[in-house]
């Protein structure tokens, strides 16, 4: 099994942005966490703050790999391009969100992005991740 997690702007700050939204554990901690939970996953990560960066990560997982995992952050409720990347590739994409989207600013409920996935997952902070590894397997 072969799943890329795709992270996008500001989530690089995970651990010391706003805690009590995102938590205070940072992703590489636990992406390590996963790894050593899934040691029949082969997990790859890639993090971009740029639009165009995470469009070039979905078309060229697209087509390699059993699963993207894809939180856009606020690209999810703003990218029409993200949207149509989805849309073009044959790898099902699962995305998922740390905080409950539906309980915060309006801007948050629209995404561009679900249209277009197999599934959504949101709100169970950084255990949405786990949550979409488990369905994929
Ligand atoms: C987020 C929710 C988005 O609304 C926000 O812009 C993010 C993170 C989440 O994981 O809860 O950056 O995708």
């Amino acid at each position: 099994m072969k799943l890329i997690i795709i992270n996008g702007p500001n989530l690089n700050l995970l651990g010391k942005r706003e805690p009590e939204i995102y938590g205070s554990l940072t992703f590489d901690d636990y992406l390590q966490e996963l790894k050593n939970s899934y040691p029949g996953v082969n997990f790859d990560y890639i993090q971009s703050n740029i639009e165009g960066e995470l469009i070039d990560a979905i078309q060229k997982a697209g087509f390699d790999y059993d699963g993207i995992i894809l939180n856009a952050a606020a690209y999810t409720h703003t990218s029409v391009g993200i949207g149509d990347a989805i849309k073009a590739i044959e790898t099902p994409v699962i995305e998922v969100h740390i905080s409950n989207t539906f309980s915060r600013e309006e801007f948050r409920h629209h995404s561009y992005i679900s249209p277009h996935v197999k599934g959504v997952i949101l709100g169970f902070g950084l255990q949405s991740y786990k949550l979409a590894i488990e369905s994929f397997l």
